[in-house]
Order: C-alpha cells, then structure tokens, then sequence
C-alpha cells in the first residue's frame, strides 16, 4: 500500500511529458487479422513488447549468449567522446546543446551513455510499450534533473517527426541502437532511414547500432539460449494476443524455433504449432495446422558494405564506423 501510495505520488511530481500517439487497437487488430490470414502466418515483433515482453527482453539482453547488447554498451562507452566532438563539428551554425531522439528506447540503459557524453538539453524517446516507457523516463528524469524529458508513445516505424513535438533549432542526435533496425524488412528498413535522414537533415546526426553477419552457432545460440528466456519471449506475444486482443491461444500448443537463414542474412523466429488447432481472434477463428509456423520476427544482420549501400541510397554519408575487438557488433554515426 505504502508502494502504491508512493508510486502515484511520483507520477504526479514527475516532470516527463507524455506524448501519446499509440495506434488504435482497431487498426492493430486489422493488421494482426491480416497477418494470421496470409498463406504464411505472421505476427509483427512490434506485439513483443507488452509490459511482460518489454521485461523479458531485458532479461535476454544480460543472457551470456546474447552478445548484442553488452558488446554495443562496450562500443558506446569507449567512442562516446569521439562521438561528442563528432557530433558538435557536424552542425555548422548551430549552436546550443543538442536534442537527443531514441527509437526503441527501452529501459534506457543505454541512452544514459550517450547523456553522459554529450550533455544534450532534451531527451525524447519514442517507444510503443507505454508502462515501460513512462517508467524508465521517470527513473532517468530523476537522475538528471536538468534533462527535459519527453515519452513519445508511438509505432517509429511510421513516419514520426521531432519538430511536431518540440519546437526548436537545436541540433539533433538521432539513436537507434541495439540492432532494431535489423527488425525491418529491407524496403521498411530504407523508408526508416530516409524518414530519419530527412528529419535530422542539416541538424546533425544519426547513431545507429548495426549487428553484423557472423558464426551461424554464435547467431543461433543468441536466439537460442539455454535458459530458455528467449522462448518465454516468443510465447509471451501470444499471451499478449489474449489479454490484449481477446484470442484465445493455448501457449502449450505451440514451441519456439529461431534459424539463421544464410541467403537472407538473418535469425529467423517462428512459433510451431504443436498439434492442429484452432485460435478466435478479432471476432474469427483461424485454424492452425500441426507442424504450421507462425513467423513472429526477422532480426536482419548487415555487412559493412551492405549497411553503407542503404544508409548512402537515402543521402546520409558515414561519418564514422566503430567494432569491438572481435568484430561481433558494429556502431555507425551517418550525417545527414
Ligand atoms: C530488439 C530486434 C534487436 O533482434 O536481437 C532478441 C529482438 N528477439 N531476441 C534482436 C530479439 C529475440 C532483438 N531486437
């Protein structure tokens, strides 16, 4: 009750803005209707990333196989000085201190680096997991007090834009880390990055974590891991469908599978139907055959070259390009 009490209070004190453009649940319940209707089934991976999902992956991202995450922290605190200079000498004419815009922010973590390192006035993150959102910009509002904070509720993989939320001429860093983007489709991923280019066009810069082709058994063990988290993570989206979008999965009927497709370049998730079932959703029942596959997300990895070619195709240019030792993981900064 005292925790309770206490938590309200805070939200009432806190000085972080909510901006709320979540989608509709018709247009999600549409789109999922869409996916599970298609000769090959599919769920997008944004439906992850329920208050349950948002903690799950947490979890995945401190998982010994899962190197994604600690190797792209190392990278960024050990260039977040080069950044800082970076980013300042590519702004002519514009002076005060920068705006910080991460898509994807999750818990935060790693957007605390980056203020650390280049001190901006603002940080607005945009996120589609709302709880999750809220809390993490209401922990980091409390550490840097200075820091105008903004919680954008929103899908970043439709068009979005700094400057219908704040007004101003002060340069701009752009953050993408952790390899999300691998999440689009190539045409998603170029629509992405020419949106992006285009809102931070002569304002600065875009710093974006990129994970690279590499060891199919080091892939497969990072989407594969022994503590089984990952499959907790690819079954909670159904546990999300029923709560959220009243179907009625039976999360026993179904197991998790993640390959790493070579032609593609990608780690390829997938729920397996375990028997032939049936599922309600959206006022429909669907039937789902023993051995079908729900595909619930693509995780692309790019080569060097591969990365260069697309973010060069929309107009940025590569202003610099950082790897851990092992070459696991790979950070860009592209001016625009
Ligand atoms: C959040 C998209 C970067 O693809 O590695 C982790 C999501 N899925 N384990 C990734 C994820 C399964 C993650 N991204």
């Amino acid at each position: 009750m005292v925790s309770n009490a206490l938590a309200r209070q805070t939200r009432e004190d806190s000085r972080v803005r909510l901006i709320d453009q979540s989608p509709q649940s018709v247009d999600m319940t549409r789109e999922l209707l869409e996916g599970l209707r298609a000769p090959q089934k599919s769920i997008a991976p944004k439906y992850f990333y329920d208050e349950q999902g948002s903690r799950l992956f947490e979890r995945i991202t401190r998982l010994p196989e899962y190197y994604l995450t600690r190797t792209e922290t190392g990278i960024l605190r050990a260039v977040m000085r080069e950044v800082a200079e970076l980013v300042e000498s590519d702004v002519e004419g514009r002076s005060g201190k920068p705006v910080l815009v991460e898509c994807g922010s999750g818990s935060g973590e790693k957007a605390r680096i980056v203020i650390d390192g280049i001190s901006p006035q603002a940080y607005l993150a945009i996120d589609i997991s709302k709880e999750f959102l809220v809390s993490s910009c209401e922990a980091l509002s409390v550490d840097y007090p200075d820091l105008d904070v903004y919680a954008v509720c929103a899908d970043y993989s439709q068009d979005w834009s700094v400057s219908e939320i704040l007004d101003t001429t002060a340069p701009l860093l752009a953050f993408f880390p952790g390899s999300s983007f691998g999440n689009f489709e190539p045409d998603e991923a170029v629509t992405f990055l020419a949106r992006a280019q285009r809102a931070i066009s002569g304002r600065g810069s875009l710093l974006i974590g990129i994970d690279p082709p590499k060891d199919v058994s080091v892939l497969e063990a990072a989407y594969n891991d022994s503590a089984g988290v990952t499959a907790r993570f690819n079954l909670n989206l159904l546990t999300h469908m029923n709560w959220e979008f009243g179907a009625n999965f039976d999360l026993s009927g179904y197991r998790h599978k993640a390959i790493y497709n070579p032609i593609q370049e990608r780690i390829e998730m997938y729920l397996v139907s375990q028997r032939d079932q049936e599922v309600r959703i959206g006022g429909e029942r669907i039937f789902v055959a023993k051995d079908e596959v729900i595909h619930t997300e693509n995780s692309y990895k790019y080569s060097y070259d591969r990365f260069v070619n697309v973010a060069q195709e929309v107009g940025f240019r590569c202003t610099r390009h950082w790897t851990d030792e092992a070459g696991l993981f790979s950070v860009f900064l592209l001016g625009a």
